[in-house]
Formats: structure tokens, C-alpha cells, sequence
């Protein structure tokens, strides 16, 4: 490899001296070689004049291969990765080289004689040739990595505030930003999606809406051309009336120019209007696709992603996106087309000055290249900033009554304050970035212009062009500079709409842990059998919940799980619902592997009354039937009075129209578990599942419902989580889970009877606590 390497970068440095070199024995007219002239030059014998000596070619490939000289010696030193921070610099000297060598080649043709001589024409094209050759070799086989301009950078300035995902997850400090330290450690530090990605799939979007960008495109040609002819007829225009070559003549050019306006502005309009409905429609693809992947992302990502980031990538960054890249498709074409234009007709008009314009380009070029890539990492940083300010309200306006309890709003503030200010220095090194960038564009765009006025002076005052050439060169080149600044304005754009897109996809393009891909569709009867399970959150994947937990639940039973708290008896329900599944071991219904089971038949055949309920905002109905689509307004009614709804609700104004407001909170505790229980009941399920579901009701109720669950339990199997010991005791089976592990299984009296055993602790210590209660 050492070897391979070497040899090319020599074999680059050998033939750059000789082509170099023997163009000068070419500086004549004829393909004869002069060793005269070859020795002349290479020897500085001749006198120096800027408009016939080859000097500069030599400086040039003097420092080429000074460049060539260092990365020979990193690579003997055995530190050859350092060559690839010298590439930016290896890139702007063949921009420069570049740059210089079509002033000297205009310098040339200042006599005209001399591009007859073959060596200005080697010097010229080799010395650009070269110098994109060097950066070639030095991207391709010096740098074996891609030039990242975000690895030069993230080594200075940026590391400081943000801390990239691995610095996140090593870190030991306890900062807020630090604070999914553990979700560091599920969602291993993700490499950074490359550019072409991102960009290739962000183009994908808008290939789907192709008929409109296609007809957007249509009628953005002919405007485009139209408005490529105007400056050649505002010329006309003028010249006739400097040359008062009389009113018919005049009133033709204006004729015709009326006509190309006319043109442009009405196809203009109608492609204003495809590219604005192409957003809209690329803007609702995004959205739609983040959310169906958001929704069927497994539990556990859920448990680490934050809703209020969420929701900012749902909105604010798809809307970036959608308006940006359409905006900027849309601009990108039009300047293209007309630049293009402007182009071909500043070199009819004068290939000389033409040159003059482009000189600059790949300066210019080089500069918005690096300053892209900044701007996509500030754009990202920056909706990632706005992201955390999101979430942090989200979670402070959906938390108000905690954060009033505590009196935390001036707490609160200042957080929201803090997550500002940072958004704010993100768009101040933004703002500087674009401060400089504008100062370049500036500076360059009057130099060239500046540039042109002087050298198309000179050129019409040698008569080498006329003056109606120049005043259309000047406004062509006016058309060019606006066109480019424009593209450049795309640039910076589409960055922004990568940097919000980068996360954005990486959410779309997110692969759940598993897939609720299972086909069958068995009757159930509703055995429920934990063979061996092993389970740990996805979110502390070093902290096993469930340790080879084997467990059956007959049909028809009614099991009561017991346990300290935390000893895993809501894990056990979240697997039997399927939100997780088991690291070892299966869960199986009726000997099926639930996994394998079709996800909506599954859950018509199992309700859970969870821990903490959630209603939605909508009324009782909305809420009892939710996903229910198959029951009638008779179940409905059946099931609330079983679960004890329907005589609170008809006391209510309007019945089960009512509201529940959001997240239930129109609600009292006891009477979303009652909802909540009707929600279960009202799809008449052979498992139910109830945890901890009457914990907030009081006695009376308490018995109504569990007299009603128990009518029900007769033709279901009925898992139970409980601490009242009256809720247990009824149960066919009780099962005693401590700290992930079943400890003890059977009826009430059969585990009673075990004096030394953890149930006999629980309940005689409840017992107790009644006792003293009672007293
Ligand atoms: N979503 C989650 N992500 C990570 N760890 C969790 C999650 N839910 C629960 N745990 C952890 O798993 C363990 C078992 O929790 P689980 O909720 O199953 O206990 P439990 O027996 O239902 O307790 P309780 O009687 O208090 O409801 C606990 O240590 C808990 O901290
Ligand atoms: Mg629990």
C-alpha cells in the first residue's frame, strides 16, 4: 500500500517538472522544440515581462511541489494521516493556480501572435490540469478517508457546546444535556448520515411529485429563455437610441421585447404555482411517512425519545424541509437555465472579457463549498437547539399542576431562558458565518465587475471588441451575477433543509426492534405460558427485570400477581401485551408464540387496564370505544355498567358525550379507571388484564367493580395486579413475583399455610397496617 502510495505521488511529481518545464522549449510559434528557450527560461536568463514570461507557472509548480516535498516526509515520519489536513490548503492553491493562469493566458493574447506558441497553451492547461490533479491524488490516495470539513472542525470550536453522541454516552458528568446518558447506551452513537444520502433521499420526495415538477420545469424553460433574451433586446434598445437609427427601428425592438416579458411573466406565474403545490405535497409525504414510522417504532423507543423533540421534527423540521427544497429546486432551475444562457451569450459577445467573469467562479465556488458544510452542521445544530427548547416546554405546559405545586415556574423559566440563549449563540456563529460568506460574495462580485469595466475598456479602446458588445456583456454579466448569487442563496437553503432533514430521515428510515409482522389468527381460549423468560428494557439493557420466569395461566382462571413494588409484575403484562419482547424464553397464548399472532386480532382477544390509564380528548363514548370499531352503542352501554361508568356519566350534562379533556384530566383518578375498565370490557376479550385498575377507587365502588369483574372472570381468564389483599384473595391462583423472579404459586390458603414464605409476610404486614388503621 506504502508503496503503491509512494510511487504515484512520485510519478506526480516527475512528470509536473518535465510537462512544466518542456512547454517552455514550445514558446514559439510551431510544434518545433527550442532548447534554447527551454534553457532561457528554465534559467531565468530572459527578461521578465508580464505579458510574455512563463515565471509564474514555475513559482506555481515550485509550490506544488513543496506540497509534494512535505507529504513525502509526513509519510517517511510514518504519519501520513496528517497529509489530510493539508488538503484544503492543496485545494485553494489549485483554485488560485487556476484563477492565475487565465489572467496570464489573457495577459497572452494581449499579443495576438502568441497563442500560435503551443507552450502557452501546455503551460496554461497543464497548470490547472496539475493542480486538480494534486488535490485529486491527495483526496484519492493521501486522504484514503473523505474530506470531512466537520472532522477539521470538530476538533476546534464545535466539540466546545454541543457534545457529539459518543461524548454524550462516555461522559461522566451529570449535565442536563447529558441526561440520556442511559439512552446513550441503547441507541449505540449513530454515524452521522452522509450529505449524499440525505440529499438523495430528500430529491426521492420531490421525484414523487414528478408530473408537478415536471410541469413546473415546462414552464420554467420557456420563462427561463425568454428572460435570456431580454438584456440582448434592452441592448438593442439602447443602441438605438444612441445610434437614432429612427422610431420604426425602435419600435420593433421594443415590439419584441414586450413580447419576451409578456412571455416570461406569465410562464413565470404558472411555474410559481406548480413549485408552491409541489411543496405542499412533498411537505405532507414527509410528515405522513415520519409519523406512520413513529407509530409503529417498538415501546422501548418510546421510552427514550422525548415527545417534545419528537413533535418538533414533525413539525417545524418537516416544514423546513418541504419549503425549502421545493423553494430551492425551484430557484436552482431557473437561475440554471438562465445562467446558462447568460453564459453562452457573454461568449459570443467577447470570449476575452467572458474569461474575466469566470475566473473568479472557482474561488467563489471553493468558498460557498466550505461554507456549506458549515451551514448544514450550524442548521442542524440549530433545529436541534430549537428541538430541546420544544420538549422542554412540552413537557413543563403538560406538567402544570406539578410545577404549580412546587412554585418551580421561575425554576422552569430560567431553563426555557437557558435553552434559548442557546439557540441563540448557535444563530449567532450562523450570522457570522453568513456575515463573512456575504462580505466574499460581495467583494468578489464588484472586483469582477470592476475587472470587466476595465479590461472592456481597454478592449474597446483597441478596437478589439465594440462598444454595443460591451454594454450587452455588462448586462448579461449583471443577469450572471444575480443568477449566481441566487444559487448561492440555494446553497446555503438546501443546506438548511438537510440539517433539518438529516434527523428527520433518520427517524423515517428507523427500523423498529422488532416487527409486528405475525400472520396467525388461532381461537383463543386464553392459557397464557411465560416458558423461561428472560427480559431486560431495551433503555438499561444491564438491569434484568425478568430472570427465567416460568409461568402458566390456565383458561378461565383468575390469577392475582403479587410482589413488591418493582418486582417486575407490570413487565410481565407489557410482554403479554407485546410491547417488548422477551431476551430469552417465549410468551406464548394457547401455545402460539404471541409474537406470531396478528397484531389486531391479538388485541381484540386481550385488554389491559393499564397502571396509569391515558383517556384521549374526546367524549366518554369516543373513549370507551376507542378502536372498537365493531361494538354496538348496546355493549357499550353494558360494559360502562359493568365497569360502574354509566351512573356517574348520566349525571354528567351531557351524558356520554362529555369530554374527558386531555390525558383524562376532566376526569376524577377513580373514574378514568372506570372508563378505562369499560374501554377493556366493551371488546369482550378472553384475557383481561388489570393492573393496579381499582387502586383509586374507593371501597364502595371498589366492590361494585370487582363484583362486576367477577361476574364477568367466570368465562375469561382474568390476570389481576393488586396490593388489597380483598382484591387477591378471590383469585383462583395467586403468583408472587420478587425481583424478577416467581417465588411462590397457588390459592390464598395454600400460600398462607407456608408460614416462611414471602406471601405470609405480605399479607400478615397488611393485615397488620389495618389493624393499626382500624384502631
Ligand atoms: N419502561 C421502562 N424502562 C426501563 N425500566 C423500567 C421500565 N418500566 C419499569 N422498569 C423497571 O423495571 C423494574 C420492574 O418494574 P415494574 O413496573 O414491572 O414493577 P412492578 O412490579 O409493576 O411495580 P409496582 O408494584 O410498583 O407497579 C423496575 O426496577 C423498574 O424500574
Ligand atoms: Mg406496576
Amino acid at each position: 500500500m506504502h508503496r503503491w502510495i509512494n510511487t504515484s505521488l512520485y510519478l506526480y511529481m516527475i512528470v509536473d517538472v518535465a510537462i512544466t518545464n518542456l512547454s517552455f522549449g514550445y514558446f514559439a510559434p510551431g510544434w518545433k522544440f527550442h532548447t534554447d528557450l527551454f534553457v532561457n527560461i528554465t534559467t531565468f536568463s530572459l527578461p521578465y515581462h508580464f505579458t510574455t514570461s512563463p515565471l509564474e507557472f514555475q513559482i506555481f509548480l515550485f509550490i506544488r511541489q513543496t506540497f509534494c516535498a512535505i507529504a513525502v516526509l509526513l509519510i517517511i515520519l510514518g504519519k501520513k494521516e496528517k497529509t489530510k489536513h493539508l488538503l484544503p490548503i492543496v485545494t485553494f492553491n489549485a483554485v488560485i493556480t487556476y484563477c492565475f493562469s487565465l489572467v496570464k493566458f489573457l495577459a497572452f493574447s494581449e499579443d495576438y501572435e502568441q497563442l500560435y506558441y503551443p507552450g502557452v497553451w501546455f503551460s496554461v492547461v497543464w497548470a490547472i490540469l496539475s493542480g486538480a490533479l494534486q488535490v485529486l491524488v491527495w483526496y484519492f490516495v493521501l486522504s484514503s478517508q473523505s474530506f470531512d470539513y466537520h472532522r477539521l472542525l470538530s476538533t476546534t470550536a464545535d466539540s466546545e457546546d454541543v457534545p457529539s453522541p459518543e461524548t454524550a454516552a462516555d461522559s461522566t458528568s451529570d449535565t442536563p444535556s447529558n441526561s440520556n446518558v442511559e439512552s446513550g447506551a441503547t441507541s449505540p452513537a449513530t454515524p452521522r448520515t452522509p450529505l449524499r444520502q440525505v440529499l438523495r433521499q430528500l430529491f426521492s420526495y420531490c421525484g414523487h411529485q414528478w408530473p408537478w415538477f415536471v410541469a413546473g420545469f415546462f414552464f420554467l424553460i420557456i420563462y427561463a429563455v425568454a428572460r435570456v433574451f431580454i438584456p440582448n433586446y434592452t441592448a438593442q434598445v439602447i443602441s438605438d437610441i444612441v445610434n437614432r437609427g429612427g422610431t420604426a427601428v425602435l419600435l420593433h425592438s421594443i415590439f419584441i421585447l414586450g413580447i419576451l416579458t409578456a412571455t416570461s411573466s406569465f410562464f413565470g406565474g404558472l411555474r410559481g404555482g406548480c413549485f408552491d403545490y409541489a411543496t405542499a405535497l412533498v411537505a405532507l409525504r414527509i410528515r405522513l411517512d415520519l409519523f406512520t414510522s413513529l407509530i409503529n417504532q417498538d415501546i422501548g423507543f418510546f421510552d427514550t425519545s422525548k415527545t417534545g423533540e419528537t413533535m418538533s421534527r414533525l413539525t417545524s423540521d418537516c416544514q423546513t424541509i418541504a419549503s425549502t427544497v421545493s423553494t430551492n429546486v425551484n430557484v436552482f432551475m431557473r437561475n440554471g437555465v438562465m445562467l446558462i444562457g447568460a453564459v453562452v451569450f457573454m461568449f459570443v459577445m467577447s470570449w476575452r472579457l467572458a474569461m474575466v467573469t469566470f475566473i473568479a467562479v472557482p474561488f467563489v465556488g471553493f468558498i460557498t463549498k466550505v461554507y456549506g458544510k458549515f451551514y448544514d452542521k450550524i442548521s442542524e445544530k440549530l433545529q436541534q437547539t430549537i428541538a430541546d427548547a420544544n420538549q422542554m416546554a412540552e413537557e413543563v405546559l403538560s406538567t402544570m399542576r406539578t410545577v404549580r405545586s412546587f412554585a418551580c415556574e421561575k425554576r422552569e423559566k430560567t431553563r426555557f431562558e437557558n435553552l434559548l440563549s442557546s439557540t441563540l449563540s448557535v444563530n449567532r456563529k450562523r450570522a457570522l458565518a453568513y456575515m463573512g460568506y456575504t462580505w466574499n460574495n460581495e467583494f468578489c462580485n464588484n472586483a469582477i465587475l470592476i475587472a470587466v469595466l476595465w479590461y472592456g475598456g481597454h478592449l474597446v479602446l483597441n478596437d478589439k471588441m465594440k462598444k454595443e458588445q460591451l454594454i450587452t456583456f455588462l448586462l448579461y454579466q449583471m443577469q450572471l451575477g444575480e443568477n449566481l448569487y441566487m444559487l448561492s442563496y440555494v446553497m446555503s437553503g438546501l443546506m438548511e433543509a438537510v440539517g433539518a432533514s438529516r434527523k428527520v430521515f433518520e427517524l423515517v428510515n428507523r427500523k423498529p426492534q422488532f416487527e409486528l409482522n405475525g400472520r396467525l389468527k388461532p381461537t383463543v381460549n386464553g392459557n397464557i405460558t411465560f416458558s423461561h423468560v428472560g427480559f431486560t428494557y431495551p433503555s438499561r439493557p444491564n438491569n434484568p427485570v425478568l430472570k427465567d420466569l416460568t409461568l402458566s395461566i390456565k383458561a378461565g382462571e383468575t390469577v392475582a400477581l403479587v410482589g413488591p413494588s418493582g418486582g417486575g409484575k407490570s413487565s410481565i403484562v407489557s410482554l403479554i401485551e407485546h410491547f417488548y419482547e422477551p431476551n430469552d424464553g417465549t410468551v406464548s397464548l394457547d401455545g402460539v408464540q404471541i409474537k406470531d399472532i396478528n397484531h389486531i386480532y391479538y388485541h381484540q382477544k386481550i385488554a389491559l387496564v393499564a397502571q396509569e390509564p391515558i383517556l384521549y380528548n374526546g367524549s366518554v363514548r369516543h373513549n370507551i370505544l376507542y378502536g372498537c370499531d365493531f361494538a354496538t352503542e348496546d355493549d357499550m352501554l353494558n360494559a360502562s355498567k359493568m365497569a360502574n361508568v354509566h351512573d356517574f356519566v348520566m349525571e354528567l350534562e351531557k351524558g356520554y358525550d362529555t369530554n374527558c379533556g386531555e390525558k383524562g384530566v376532566q376526569m376524577s383518578g377513580g373514574q378514568k379507571q372506570r372508563i378505562a375498565i369499560a374501554r377493556a370490557l366493551v371488546r369482550n376479550p378472553a384475557v383481561l388484564i388489570l393492573d393496579e385498575a381499582t387502586s383509586a377507587l374507593d371501597t364502595e365502588s371498589e366492590a361494585l367493580v370487582q363484583q362486576a369483574l367477577s361476574r364477568c372472570a367466570q368465562e375469561r381468564t382474568v390476570i389481576i395486579i393488586a396490593h388489597r389483599l380483598s382484591t387477591i384473595e378471590k383469585a383462583s391462583k395467586i403468583a408472587v413475583i420478587v425481583k424478577g423472579h416467581l417465588v411462590q404459586m397457588g390459592t390464598h390458603s395454600e400460600l398462607m399455610s407456608e408460614t416462611d414464605g414471602t406471601y405470609y409476610s405480605l399479607v400478615s404486614r397488611q393485615m397488620l397496617s389495618a389493624k393499626v388503621g382500624d384502631e
